[in-house]
């Protein structure tokens, strides 16, 4: 049971709509456009909530997503029709991040959620029973377990699927008939649930993931796709950066200063070059490690680095508290990695003078 005052202060992570509900309550006051059935924000004011912006009266939406505007329009417009939603891209290009919050500022709850993997069954998607209920009573609407989908159809909301594509091919395929013929049969019911008006779906799925089902393409087409790409400047990424851990560092009351900008610019820096392979300048190839660097990894290397500052350190952000997240982001592979990251130590950071303390405290902890 969700208890609104006891979970302000004590839950660890909030939903969208409880961390934003000011805001969206903000929104939905100042809405005067057309809303399409059952949404609880007109499309534009979606994307305000989304993007940021200022209220006529005067209040503040803070930006949840740094990037393409026009990604955002067309992510809401695909939601306003009967094609479902893909968000598409590599690891830690706010993928999730952006499906709760569209969920939260369309329907309310980002909380109708199925998280795909290899084992997820046709009975997470559509319903399983209640097997007293079905052994007492026989099989009744009642004993009928409907799966977040399921609810999501029922009350007109917006359903979420996470990593898509991890699900086994044959399970994704109960997909085809709730996006296409937007009802869901109950045979041994001889019933059918029918979606209310507002129903739609989002899911992610990750184009790195090696080893996953392919979507069929008679899936594919009840998509529309769009691509999250990785922050395209590295004055985006750090933005991104930046926003995150600030928000991080309130809710997890980490007593430290505010990072100074210049040492989220090196970590930015140093993900961006080992993830393209080249240095800012466009000058000298490096060497590439085999796991991702994405900008989810940079905000969780500054966020604890921060941690290790308040609690370990003076409560300054030092390169000493970075050094070893950077590290262990880098260093997947023990081999390979370390030869990856040793090599550039000595090729980009020792050749950096403003770069001194950083490189110090690399060879100190090597
Ligand atoms: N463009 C962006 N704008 C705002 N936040 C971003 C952006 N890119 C990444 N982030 C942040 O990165 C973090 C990770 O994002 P998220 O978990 O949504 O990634 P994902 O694409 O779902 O990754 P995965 O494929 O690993 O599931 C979030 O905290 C999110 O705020
Ligand atoms: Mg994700």
């Amino acid at each position: 049971m969700s208890q609104t005052n006891g979970t302000k202060t004590t839950q660890l992570r909030r939903a969208a709509e409880d961390a934003f509900a000011e805001e969206l309550e903000a929104l939905r006051g100042a809405d005067d456009r057309p809303r399409p059935p059952n949404w609880l924000l007109s499309p534009q004011a979606v994307v305000t909530y989304l993007m940021g912006g200022r209220l006529e009266s005067g209040f503040e939406v803070t930006p949840k997503y740094i990037g393409d505007r026009r990604l955002m329009e067309v992510a809401v417009a695909t939601l306003a029709t009967d094609r479902a939603l893909l968000l598409l891209g590599t690891p830690g290009t706010a993928k999730s991040w952006v499906s709760e919050h569209l969920a939260a500022a369309i329907c309310g709850t980002s909380r109708l959620i199925v998280q795909g993997t290899a084992g997820t069954s046709e009975e997470s998607i559509r319903y399983g029973w209640n097997y007293a209920l079905l052994l007492a009573k026989g099989p009744s609407r009642e004993a009928v377990v409907a799966s977040p989908i399921v609810r999501a159809m029922e009350e007109g909301r917006i359903a979420r699927v996470e990593e898509l594509t991890r699900i086994p091919s044959e399970t994704q395929d109960s997909f085809i008939t709730i996006l296409s013929e937007k009802t869901l049969p109950i045979p041994e019911l001889n019933e059918e649930i029918a979606a209310a008006r507002g129903f739609n779906l989002i899911a992610t799925a990750n184009n790195r993931d090696r080893g996953v089902n392919e979507l069929s393409s008679a899936l594919k087409r009840r998509f529309n796709t769009v691509v999250l790409p990785s922050p395209a400047t590295i004055e985006a990424e750090i933005a991104i950066v930046e926003s995150r851990v600030a928000a991080l560092g309130r809710a997890f009351e980490i007593p430290a200063e505010p990072p100074g900008a210049d040492q989220i610019r090196r970590v930015v820096t140093i993900f961006r070059e080992l993830r393209e392979g080249v240095t800012a300048d466009g000058k000298s190839k490096v060497k590439q490690p085999s796991g991702t660097l994405s900008t989810a990894e940079a905000i969780s290397v500054v966020g604890s680095g921060l941690a290790l500052a308040a609690h370990f350190g003076n409560g300054h952000l030092s390169a000493h508290d970075l050094v070893s997240g950077i590290s262990g982001a880098v260093i997947k592979d023990p081999v390979q990695d370390a030869i990856v990251w040793r090599e550039y130590l000595e090729t980009v950071v020792k050749e950096r003078s403003e770069w001194k303390d950083f490189y110090r405290a690399a060879r100190e902890s090597a």
